[in-house]
C-alpha cells in the first residue's frame, strides 16, 4: 500500500528557515566514482531515499564495501575494473532512472551477464538513449524492445567512440562518460549542455584528463581514460529540485517567506531561479560559494502576488527539466500566457509529465494546450478552488504528488492525494518539513 494523504486547508503564513536532502545527481554519482577509486571515499549529506538505497545494494553486489554510519556514508573503492562480480547477478535499480542508465557505463568492462530490472515506471522509460551509444563501446544488450530488462555483457576490449548526444540528456552523457574511464584513448561526446556534474567530478575530483568547448549550440566533451584515480571526501549541497517545492510553495502562500540552506544552484540546474525570477517572483540568491566547481547558495523566497507568465527560452529547459511540473503550477497563478516549447523530453520521465501535468491543470480549471513537445498555459491570479479533487494514476511520480501537494496547499479545495509513498524515491522527509512549515495533513 502506498498511501495517500488528504489536504483541506491552504497553508497559513509562515517566516522560516529550512534545509533540503542532498542533491540526488550528485548522490549517484559520488557512489558511482568512488566505487571505482583507489582507497577510501566519504559523503557527508548523502541522500537518504530509495533510489540511493538502490544504488547502494547494486553496487555492494559488484564486491565493493559501503558503510554507512550517522553523518557519513565511507566506500572502499576498488579501482578502476576492480569490481569482484559473481556471475548473473540480477540488478534493481527501482524507480531511479539516472542509476539505471549510469549502471550501463559502470559495468562496461564487466564479462559477467547482468540483468536490469526496475519498477513500474521505470520499465516503461527508453533505454536506447544509452543502449546505442554504449553498444558503439563494444558492450552488448539484449532488451524488452529497448525497455527492462535489460541483459548487459560489457567486454574487455573496449574501444573509444565518439557520439553525438542531441536530447540534452546528462543521463545519457555519463553513461558515455563512465564507460570513458575503463576505454583506452579518448572518448568524444558531442552534446547539449545539460547538468554537469559528471564534468566537475572528473575534474575536481578524480583530477582525469578532461577537455569541455564549446561549438556553437553543443559542448565537445573529450576523455582520455584508463586513468585511475584516488578516492575523494564529497559534502553533498542540498538538492534544488527537492528545495523547487518549497520555492513554489512560499510564492503561492499569502505573506510568507522562506530560507532554503545550502543548496546546489550550479548553472546547468537553476533554470528555475532564471524562469521565476523572470516572472517577478521575488527570490534572491545568497551566500554564494563554489565547491568542487559546483556552486552553492541560501534561496531566499517570498510571497509573489504580482506573477507575469513566461515564454520560456529554449536554452532554459535542460536547466529546469525536473522543476517544470512546479514551474507549471506557479504559471496557472501567473497574469497571461505562459509558454514552453521543446519539452518533449518531459513524456520520457518517471510518468509523461507533460501530459500528467496537462490533465492536473485542467482538473483545476486552468485552460492548457498541449502539444507532443509544448504547453501553453492560460494563468489566472484569481484562481480560487472549493471543490473535491483526487490526483492518481500517475505511475507513483514523486514530482507528480509533491506538486499536487503544493497545490493543495496553496490553492485551497478538498484534495485526496494518491501514492505519498513515492516521495520515498527523492525526497522521504518532504511531509514532515511542510508540517513544520505548518501544513495540515492527514
Ligand atoms: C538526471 C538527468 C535528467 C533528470 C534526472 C536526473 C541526472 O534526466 O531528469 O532526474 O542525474 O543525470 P535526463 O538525462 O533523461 O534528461
Amino acid at each position: 500500500m502506498s498511501g495517500s494523504v488528504i489536504i483541506k486547508n491552504k497553508i497559513k503564513s509562515f517566516n522560516k528557515s529550512i534545509s533540503v536532502p542532498g542533491d540526488k545527481s550528485i548522490s549517484i554519482r559520488w557512489l558511482i566514482l568512488a566505487s571505482q577509486a583507489i582507497g577510501k571515499s566519504r559523503a557527508y549529506n548523502l541522500l537518504e531515499s530509495d533510489d540511493i538505497r538502490n544504488t547502494i545494494s547494486s553496487i555492494r553486489s559488484l564486491g565493493v564495501k559501503i558503510k554507512k554510519s550517522k553523518g557519513h556514508c565511507e566506500i572502499n573503492g576498488v579501482g578502476l575494473n576492480g569490481f569482484n562480480d559473481n556471475k548473473n547477478i540480477t540488478i534493481n535499480a527501482g524507480n531511479s532512472g539516472t542509476f539505471a542508465r549510469l549502471f550501463c557505463g559502470l559495468i562496461a568492462k564487466s564479462e559477467n551477464k547482468f540483468k536490469l530490472i526496475g519498477d513500474k515506471s521505470l520499465s516503461k522509460r527508453d533505454f536506447s538513449r544509452v543502449i546505442k551509444p554504449l553498444n558503439k563501446f563494444g558492450i552488448k544488450f539484449l532488451s524488452n524492445n529497448n525497455k527492462l530488462p535489460l541483459i548487459i555483457e560489457g567486454t574487455s576490449f573496449l574501444r573509444p567512440i565518439t557520439f553525438e548526444e542531441d536530447k540534452g540528456s546528462a543521463q545519457v552523457k555519463s553513461a558515455i562518460m563512465i564507460t570513458s574511464l575503463n576505454t583506452p584513448g579518448e572518448t568524444v561526446i558531442k552534446c547539449i549542455p545539460s547538468r554537469n556534474h559528471t564534468e566537475l567530478m572528473f575534474k575536481h575530483c578524480l583530477k582525469i584528463p578532461i577537455k569541455i568547448n564549446k561549438r556553437g549550440k553543443y559542448e565537445i566533451i573529450k576523455v582520455q581514460g584508463m586513468k585511475q584515480f584516488k578516492g575523494f571526501d564529497y559534502n553533498i549541497p542540498g538538492d534544488i529540485s527537492s528545495a523547487a517545492f518549497f520555492i513554489g510553495l512560499t510564492i503561492l502562500s499569502n505573506n510568507s517567506k522562506l530560507l532554503i540552506k545550502k543548496v546546489n544552484i550550479n548553472k546547468s540546474r537553476s533554470g528555475i531561479i532564471e524562469i521565476l525570477k523572470r516572472m517577478n517572483a521575488k527570490i534572491k540568491l545568497m551566500n554564494k560559494k563554489f565547491y568542487y566547481g559546483e556552486e552553492i547558495a541560501d534561496i531566499k523566497v517570498e510571497s509573489s502576488n504580482f506573477l507575469r507568465s513566461i515564454k520560456c527560452p529554449k536554452k532554459l529547459n535542460t536547466k529546469s527539466i525536473d522543476e517544470f511540473l512546479i514551474i507549471f503550477l506557479i504559471c496557472a497563478n501567473a497574469k497571461g500566457i505562459s509558454e514552453f516549447n521543446n519539452i518533449h523530453e518531459l513524456r520520457q520521465k518517471e510518468s509523461d509529465r507533460l501530459k500528467v501535468a496537462s490533465n492536473f491543470l485542467r482538473q483545476i480549471g486552468i485552460k492548457v494546450v498541449e502539444k507532443i513537445g509544448s504547453l501553453k498555459i492560460y494563468g489566472n491570479p484569481n484562481l480560487k478552488l472549493d471543490n473535491r479533487f483526487e490526483v492518481k494514476g500517475f505511475l507513483k511520480d514523486h514530482r507528480v504528488f509533491m506538486m499536487s501537494c503544493i497545490a493543495a496547499l496553496t490553492m485551497g479545495g478538498n484534495f485526496k492525494i494518491h501514492d505519498k509513498d513515492s516521495v520515498n524515491s527523492s525526497f522521504p522527509n518532504f511531509l514532515k518539513i511542510l508540517k513544520k512549515l505548518g501544513a495540515s495533513i492527514n
